[in-house]
């Protein structure tokens, strides 16, 4: 089994997390290999060799970010703002020859809780694009906008991570 992981990421929580689940498919059985890259380095189409493809990214105003929310983050600090997030990379991205298998994954902050998901929004995407779900889209904790990452969650994203391949 092959494994594409594509994230987004502007403080770097979405990125360690991308990372984690990454690990976490590489100790299943059966994985021969995992890629890790940001949406902004993406292929176009999904290499036909791929059978699961795994997405994750920020949460921004209740769903994937936009040009303008990236933006916004400048104004918590951020000073390393990617071109283009997993909002672009969808909408560019050619459907696949096959049901290629997909899951999503989102950061938010923990405190306080909002509405919305990124991981849903591009679930509901992907699907539309002709991808297959294996899982229910999952939400990793941040502390603040920054982070860091919340106790625990990044090895839960290894664990979430090493359950994909059973679907
Ligand atoms: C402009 C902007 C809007 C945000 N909107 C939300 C939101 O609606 N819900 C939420 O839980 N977190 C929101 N956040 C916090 C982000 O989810 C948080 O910055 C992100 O998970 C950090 O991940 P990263 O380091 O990978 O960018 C927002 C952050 C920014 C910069």
């Amino acid at each position: 089994m092959r494994a594409l992981v594509v994230y987004e990421t502007i403080w770097g929580n979405t990125g360690s997390l991308a990372e984690a689940a990454a690990e976490g498919l590489r100790g299943s059985a059966g994985v021969e290999r995992v890629d890790v890259v940001a949406a902004t380095e993406a292929p176009p189409a999904i290499d036909p060799e791929v059978d699961l493809v795994v997405v994750g990214g920020p949460t921004h105003a209740f769903s994937m970010s936009t040009a303008s929310t990236r933006n916004n983050a400048r104004q918590q600090g951020a000073t390393e703002i990617p071109a283009r997030g997993i909002r672009e990379w969808i909408d560019e991205l050619a459907a696949p020859t096959s049901a290629v298998a997909v899951a999503t994954f989102d950061t938010r902050t923990v405190k306080p809780r909002l509405p919305g998901s990124a991981a849903k929004k591009a679930m509901k995407a992907l699907v539309a694009k002709g991808f297959r779900p294996v899982d229910s889209p999952k939400t990793f904790g941040v502390h603040g906008y920054s982070g860091p990452v919340a106790d625990g969650e990044l090895e839960r994203a290894r664990e979430w991570g090493a359950t994909l391949t059973d679907a």
